[in-house]
């Protein structure tokens, strides 16, 4: 059984933050499903309650904060406290800076960071008051350094994971937890997009099962596959030039 009673997660019609939701609701937690595409989250309530398990959708754009809040104020009265926030919602970028219009920055930069602080600072200001519960959020191994070919992308998983940091400073003994999320390269249907080779690709299934157990473990980062999360990590600390070396010689077809 989860120590989770009731979820909120954003990016629930497909890929990682789905199969969230069916890893979390088979374990007893009540989900409730954010994402725009309704017709996806009602196959997806429809196979968790199928299940016996508990979960409902909620239609939005998480570029719309107004919407945003008041869907998680309304869903957290509706279920009576959400313990657990998940900001997943994303969108990718595999272009090479030359290609780069400001519309494309523009949407990475709303979904992935602007709309995933939103979620977990309206999720702060829930929690606070009841002194529990976990703040979690996606961002990815291509936040550790800036990746050639999607330079929006890694810019924005590198500030999501800045404020998961300070925000897990600020809020110790607080009673809340907050927990990022790397993972390394998931078959969905973002990385579906990709033309290059995805090295330690897993499968969604196999990554939430490791999240979610994260997440029960209360792991304030995690990271998987470990060996493209090491290896990153490793790169972390090397100087540019020979960062701009190793990458430009793994530089992706895009
Ligand atoms: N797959 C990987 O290899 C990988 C690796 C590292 C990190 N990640 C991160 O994992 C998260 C999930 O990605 P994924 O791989 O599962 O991709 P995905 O299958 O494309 O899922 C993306 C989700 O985000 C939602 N979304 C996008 N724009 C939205 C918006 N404006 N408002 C509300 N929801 C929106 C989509 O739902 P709708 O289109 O229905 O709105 C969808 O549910 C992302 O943050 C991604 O950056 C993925």
């Amino acid at each position: 059984m989860s120590p989770y009673k009731n979820a909120f997660i954003t990016g629930a019609s497909s890929g990682i933050g789905k199969a969230l939701c069916l890893e979390l609701a088979r374990r007893g937690t009540h989900v409730v499903a954010a994402a725009r595409r309704e017709g996806h989250l009602v196959e997806l309530v429809k196979e968790i309650r199928s299940s016996g398990g508990c979960a409902d959708g909620c239609v939005l754009d998480v570029r719309d904060h107004g919407r945003l809040r008041s869907a998680l104020h309304e869903w957290d009265e509706r279920v009576n406290g959400f313990d657990l926030v998940i900001a997943n919602a994303g969108v990718g970028s595999a272009l090479p800076g030359d290609a780069l219009t400001w519309e494309q920055v523009e949407n990475v930069v709303a979904v992935n960071f602007t709309a995933a602080l939103a979620t977990l600072v309206e999720g702060k200001q829930l929690m606070l008051p009841r002194g529990h519960g976990t703040l979690a959020a996606t961002s990815s191994l291509a936040g550790l350094r800036g990746m050639p070919g999607s330079g929006a992308y890694s810019a924005t998983k590198a500030g999501l994971q800045s404020f998961l940091e300070s925000m897990e400073l600020d809020l110790q003994g607080t009673g809340l937890r907050v927990i990022d999320i790397q993972p390394g390269f998931v078959r969905s249907e973002m990385t579906d997009k990709n033309k290059f080779p995805m090295p330690f690709l897993w499968e969604v299934e196999r990554a939430a099962k490791v999240c979610v157990e994260g997440l029960e473990r209360g792991k304030p980062v995690i990271h998987f596959p470990w060996q493209m999360s090491w290896s990153l990590r490793v790169a972390r600390v090397l100087p540019r030039w020979l960062w701009r070396r190793l990458a430009t010689a793994a530089k992706p077809e895009l």
